[in-house]
């Protein structure tokens, strides 16, 4: 048995309410799967809060629960769904045209889907070039949007008898835009919002009004969204738990898993050069430049971080990193991520990786918007407010306290998270010393 908690956890009982602005492949591949997992017709694979387990104590002690075991959360019969997307599409008929899932599976759920309807977006194009909807709010300042969302929010919340809320971004991925003036405080974010700011974004007017009524914020995409001082101090007053940014799925997720091996061996990196080829929405507005910016540095910032080039200049101060992602329609949801890797070994001599990833990004994506929606909640109901570090293990670009260089290395992330679960739990963090195994530690 652990010691005694060290933290208090609120009940887990009642209706959690997961909100996404953006009600495309990501957001409806995570509804159905949710839906589709609690009428047992497939299984929640790739969520470790629904199939992680987690080692207590001693390696001989075989102390190892479920993580739902371990830490109280809701079960999946107990979440409700709701979002905001600029077309009218239901969940149903988006999951149809984001073409992820297999018909005889929507099917089978489609009564349920058909009734999650969005509600009108707060867009605009200049900062999505790509995309124009209808089902969109008009006639008023970003402060009004703002308040809008906080009527939507409160309406969904009564109507659905929800207990408590979560808001994950699951929308297109915004322009580029770095933290100006307006982003600096509370104070001048909302007078900035007031004034139609052009430094505040869509996605910046949904995280402020969720986090502005204390619900925890995820960002799936890499544009700001949450990612500066004025909305850090607003979630520590206001109590609420956020993260983000940019959901780690196909082809970082692979660099994430590779390069901390490399480096870990002491093996060089001459180059690493990746490329994409994409067919669905996203791929579409990524097609833009300014889209693409934002994910571009999303995408780049990993290996520098994981790879320490300052700290091993002889392997890695050469380093060429390169990203690209082209639209490509026939493939639809079905990415293909090829990545080249030149390193080099002992004497510096060449060697090199090939890695050809077939992957379904929404299939990778649609579990983290589970766990990173049933994480906060259990942050919210352990009083953890601000940013969530724990929860980099989902992310590319892991928003940190201001002054720490992100942790990108996938396993010492699953550690932290693992770490902050026991921590949670009342249990002893685990070091992976082993000094109870062997007398030469005492
Ligand atoms: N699938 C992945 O593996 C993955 C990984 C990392 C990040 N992401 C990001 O997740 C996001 C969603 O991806 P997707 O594949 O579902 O894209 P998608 O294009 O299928 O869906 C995005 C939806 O957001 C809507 N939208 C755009 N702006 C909006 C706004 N202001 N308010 C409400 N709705 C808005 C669009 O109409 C669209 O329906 C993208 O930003 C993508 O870059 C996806």
């Amino acid at each position: 048995m652990g010691d005694a908690p060290k933290v208090t956890i609120a009940s887990h009982e009642g209706r959690l309410g997961i909100l996404t602005p953006g009600m495309g492949a990501v957001s409806t591949t995570f509804i159905a799967g949710v839906l589709a997992a609690r009428k047992g017709l497939a299984k929640p694979i790739g969520s470790l809060t629904q199939m992680g387990t987690i080692r207590l104590g001693k390696r001989t002690e075989d102390n190892v629960p479920l993580i739902k075991d371990l830490v109280p959360m809701p079960s999946l019969d107990d979440l409700v769904f709701g979002g905001w997307d600029i077309f009218e599409d239901n969940a149903y008929e988006a999951a149809k045209n984001a073409g992820v899932l297999d018909n005889e599976l929507l099917d089978q759920i489609k009564d349920e889907l058909s009734a999650i309807k969005p509600m009108p977006a707060v867009f605009d194009k200049a900062y999505v070039k790509k995309l124009d909807g209808t089902n969109v709010k008009s006639g008023g300042t970003k402060w009004d949007y703002a308040q809008h969302l906080m009527a939507d929010i409160e309406k969904f919340k009564t109507e659905n008898n929800c207990d408590r809320l979560v808001m994950v971004w699951c929308g297109s991925t915004e322009i580029f835009l770095q933290p100006g003036d307006v982003h600096q405080t509370v104070e001048a974010f909302e007078e900035g919002l007031k004034n139609d700011d052009p430094g505040i974004a869509p996605s910046m007017i949904y995280a402020y009004a969720a986090i502005k009524m204390g619900i925890p914020y995820a960002n799936g995409a890499p544009n700001l969204s949450a990612d500066f001082p004025a909305l850090f101090d607003l979630a520590k007053e206001t109590g609420a738990p956020h993260c983000g940014k940019d959901f780690k799925t196909g082809q970082t997720l692979m660099k994430t898993i590779l390069a901390p091996g490399l480096k870990a061996r002491m093996l060089g990196l001459n180059g690493w050069f990746s490329t994409n080829i994409l067919g669905n929405r996203d791929g579409e507005v990524l097609d833009d430049p300014e889209s693409f910016k934002t994910k571009e540095e999303s995408k780049l910032g990993v290996l520098e971080h994981i790879l320490q080039p300052d700290k091993y200049p002889d392997l890695y101060a050469d380093m060429y990193h390169k990203v690209r992602i082209n639209y490509y329609p026939p493939r639809g949801d079905n990415k293909e991520g090829w990545d080249n890797i030149d390193i080099f070994g002992w004497l510096g001599y060449p060697m090199q990786i090939k890695i050809d990833f077939l992957c379904r990004d929404s299939i990778l994506a649609a579990p983290i918007v589970l766990d990173l929606a049933l994480f906060l909640d259990l942050a919210k109901r352990a009083g953890f407010s601000g940013i969530q570090e724990w929860l980099s293990f989902y992310l590319k670009s892991p928003t940190v306290a201001p002054g720490l260089y992100p942790e990108h290395d996938l396993f010492i992330q699953s550690m932290k998270l693992k770490n902050t679960l026991r921590y949670m739990a009342g249990e002893e963090e685990i070091t992976h010393l082993g000094a109870d195994y062997y007398d030469y530690y005492q």
